[in-house]
């Protein structure tokens, strides 16, 4: 008989989409924008499946539906597409909301990813995985910044020690029952947040980091889908 050690957790990936993408000036969402011939929720996906995620569940725009189905005829994991809301906060919500249908009862890794960041290497969502399962209640990838930082109020401005800060990438990772908790604690408050991370620890849990990867970068401008281009096709 099979050690409980040795049956793999479930690791699902909740791919929130339903942005406007504004900032990129594109014809089409900002997800299904193609790099290369694949969209970046496409490349997404792909990464996340290397990395370890079995299912995902892709949140997207209620005014996009047709065109997400279409480009998630060619997922290369099992997928579930729901509608996401006006806040990322509320996209993410309705992402966790398919968790009993996906998982019933069952304990898991959830790994939460902006399709905008298409490039995240395999073994970063791996390392977020591992630290999760390793009993972490929250993991979150982080890089060192390189611009000098100021903080800006009306009293003026002045530097930041740069050596103390660290630019927040994504997948975030949590055990399922953390995620699910501190998203209802938030609903019930009606209080907002701009990332999962942030949700877990207004519910008193902590929040770990690993080494994320220059890769991870969130495509948001036009500069950075020249990046993208060049990134795809390989280009020092
Ligand atoms: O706007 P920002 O770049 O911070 O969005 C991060 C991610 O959250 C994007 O992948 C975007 O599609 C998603 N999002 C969402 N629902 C919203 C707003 C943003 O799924 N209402």
């Amino acid at each position: 008989m099979m050690s409980t050690d040795s049956i793999a957790e479930p690791v699902v990936a909740i791919v929130v989409a339903a942005g406007s993408g504004s900032r990129l000036g594109a014809a089409v969402p900002k997800a299904l924008v193609p790099i290369a011939g694949v969209s970046l929720l496409r490349r997404s996906l792909t990464q996340l499946a290397a990395g370890g995620a079995q299912q995902a569940i892709v949140v997207v725009p209620a005014d996009e539906v047709d065109a997400f189905d279409a480009d998630l005829g060619e997922a290369p994991l099992p997928t579930r597409r729901v509608i996401g809301g006006a806040q990322r906060q509320d996209s993410v919500a309705a992402g966790l909301a398919v968790l009993p249908e996906l998982l019933g009862e069952a304990d898991g890794v959830i790994l939460i990813h902006d399709a905008a960041r298409a490039f995240v290497p395999a073994d970063v969502v791996g390392r977020v995985s591992d630290a999760v399962r390793a009993g972490a209640p929250a993991v979150i990838p982080v890089t060192a910044v390189t611009d000098t930082i100021r903080e800006v109020d009306d009293l003026g401005s002045r530097v930041i020690d740069r050596t103390r800060l660290r630019g927040v990438q994504t997948p975030q990772g949590f055990r399922r029952s953390i995620i699910e908790d501190a998203h209802a604690a938030l609903a019930e408050t009606g209080t907002p947040v701009t990332d999962d991370a942030a949700a877990v620890e207004y519910t008193g849990n902590e929040v770990a980091l690993v080494d994320g990867d220059a890769l991870a970068f969130k495509i948001t401008t036009p500069l950075d889908l020249l990046l993208a281009r060049a990134v795809a096709e390989g280009r020092p």
